[in-house]
């Protein structure tokens, strides 16, 4: 079998992808690689071959602080659907920050048999936000341990945002979107405006 390479090293590079797809993977019970889709590769630069089969954290970022995975697969193996905003690690060590919605797989007599996960492209406000959260709890893990790092997370939840990680992370990517969505109207009305005064200003000078 074909196995993948990490890389050695980190670059501080986002990669290019189409950011209009959708990125699916779906895993076995221990988060084993059984399918991707074409976007999947193209965004992480392995080959389907080469992930099949493999854990997922193949494509694990050492910017992620050990508690987003760790309340991730709490909430997978209690059977709750999540979602959660992480930054991936390439082939080729560059990065791409994605929000996932992971869904529980069953089989006809409702045991869990896998999981799914499909992912979007985050508007770059989010990781603006998200960043931070991520940086300090990736040094109280280093520098105070796993333990301290999750008990910052869930306090910091509780204290600053009011409302479960997987509300926060969707409210902030919805809120974000539709900023986008408004930003993109305004401009798209102003050159409107602007066409139309340009034009006014054409017909009413030949008329002079
Ligand atoms: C369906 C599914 C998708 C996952 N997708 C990712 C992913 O895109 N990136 C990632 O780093 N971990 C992902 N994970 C979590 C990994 O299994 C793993 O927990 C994580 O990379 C941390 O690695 P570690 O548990 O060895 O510390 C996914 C898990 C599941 C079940």
């Amino acid at each position: 079998m074909t196995k993948p390479t990490p890389p050695k090293e980190t670059v501080n590079e986002e990669v290019q992808w189409d950011k209009t797809k959708i990125i699916v993977s779906k895993t076995d019970v221990f988060g084993t690689i059984l399918y991707t889709n074409d976007v999947f590769c193209e965004a992480c630069e392995y080959d389907k071959l080469e992930l099949i089969g493999e854990p997922h954290n193949v494509i694990r970022h050492p910017d992620m602080p050990k508690i987003a995975f760790k309340a991730l697969w709490e909430a997978l193996k209690k059977g709750n659907n999540y979602h959660a905003i992480i930054k991936n690690r390439t082939k080729t060590g560059k990065y791409y920050w994605v929000i996932t919605d992971f869904t529980i797989d069953k089989n006809s007599t409702g045991e869990i048999t896998g999981y799914t996960g499909r992912r979007k492209a985050v508007p770059d406000g989010v990781v603006k936000k998200i960043k931070p959260l991520y940086e300090t709890l990736l040094q109280i893990e280093k520098l105070k341990g796993e333990k301290a790092s999750e008990l910052y997370f869930h306090a910091y939840l509780n204290e600053e945002i009011g409302m479960s990680y997987d509300d926060f992370v969707v409210n902030l990517f919805e809120k974000e979107v539709a900023l986008n969505e408004q930003q993109q109207e305004n401009t798209s009305k102003n050159e409107n405006n602007t066409l139309k005064k340009k034009l006014e200003w054409f017909f009413f000078s030949k008329y002079e």
